[in-house]
């Protein structure tokens, strides 16, 4: 194996950052986590290489002293949705452009950094277009800086924010759901192989300055993501396929609702497929599971109870 390096992960609290971090420390690496409440993370405290701590990253000063020393810096802080001052030009952007400046003061080269598909300044949603933003911080320092960029389509797995949100709200719908733009398509992958892809390329020279479009082996409607979801939930699914119009105003009316379970923003994401245009996984080597694979062994209908009750 390897010699340990020092990796510094932000988001490392998160869906994705906390299975890369498990990923990570099976190899020896020694983590470092900044958190905004790391008592939210308890569980990546057992890992004997993982240093959780409490810290603002994007306080400048902070942000310098997280990379100081550092063989690798990774970074996946995202939000979905905007959140008072937690915009997507401050999480995504002006982080991003942060975390350049302080690795440069630091002489740190190397960055893993998540974006997502469809990235594009000229994408439909702010999200798509931030997340772009953020690439094109890493681009223009290219000269002092050995980036990775991973761009996936939605990420499954346990405890991950979409199929068990889907079979969260059939079950407190008794499987009916009003679905906007149930004809969207997806290559949905599954977080392990995200954490594998991220673990591939830490040092691998032949990745800096490399973009990686992730996907996994199937293209599916959000429709079909739905009643996959159902189907391994146990649970009955009706969806009423709404018209564009009405997708909008539902999405008007849940984004002002408290945890914005879908906002305007992602109904404007959703008017592009996430599919891939390249196989990135394949030019890393993985072949990513099938979501038929992973999705029976963490929706099961005798352990959703408990599951679903995480969303109210
Ligand atoms: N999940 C997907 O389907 C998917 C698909 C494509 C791309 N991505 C990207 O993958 C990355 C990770 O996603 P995820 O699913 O793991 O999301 P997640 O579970 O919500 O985790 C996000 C991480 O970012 C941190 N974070 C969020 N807002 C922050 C802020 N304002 N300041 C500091 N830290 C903040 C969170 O910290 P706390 O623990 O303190 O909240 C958490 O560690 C994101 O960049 C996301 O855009 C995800």
């Amino acid at each position: 194996m390897a010699a340990p390096l020092n990796i510094c992960v932000l988001g490392g609290t998160g869906f994705v950052g906390t299975r890369l971090a498990t990923r990570l420390a099976r190899d020896g690496h020694w983590l470092t986590l900044p958190a905004r409440d790391p008592d939210r993370a308890q569980a990546l405290r057992v890992l004997p290489t993982v240093r959780l701590l409490k810290a603002d990253v994007h306080d400048r000063a902070v942000l310098d002293r997280l990379v100081e020393g550092m063989d690798v810096v990774i970074n996946l802080v995202g939000i979905l949705n905007e959140h008072g001052h937690d915009t997507f030009q401050r999480v995504h952007v002006d982080l991003a452009a942060k975390v350049v400046a302080a690795m440069r003061a630091g002489r740190i080269r190397r960055l893993l950094h998540m974006s997502a598909l469809g990235a594009d300044l000229h994408g439909p949603s702010g999200y798509l277009r931030s997340k772009a933003a953020a690439e094109n911080h890493l681009r223009a320092a290219a000269a002092h800086l050995d980036f990775t960029v991973f761009r996936p389509s939605v990420i499954f797995g346990p405890g991950d924010s979409l199929t068990n949100r889907f079979a969260g709200l059939l079950r407190l719908s008794h499987g009916w759901m009003p679905l906007a733009r149930a004809q969207a398509r997806f290559a949905p992958i599954y977080v392990g192989d995200v954490a594998e892809a991220f673990a591939r390329t830490l040092l691998e020279r032949a990745t800096f300055g490399q973009t990686y479009e992730l996907g996994g082996p199937q293209v599916l409607t959000l429709e079909q993501l739905v009643r996959l979801s159902a189907q391994a939930s146990g649970l009955p699914c009706h969806i009423v396929r709404l018209p564009d119009a009405l997708g909008r105003l539902q999405a008007a009316v849940l984004g002002l609702l408290p945890g914005k379970p879908m906002t305007l923003d992602n109904f404007r994401s959703l008017t592009r497929d996430s599919i891939c245009a390249e196989d990135g996984c394949a030019r890393l080597g993985l072949h990513p599971r099938a979501i038929l694979e992973v999705l029976p062994a963490y929706l099961r209908p005798q352990t959703g109870a408990v599951r679903f009750g995480a969303y109210p």
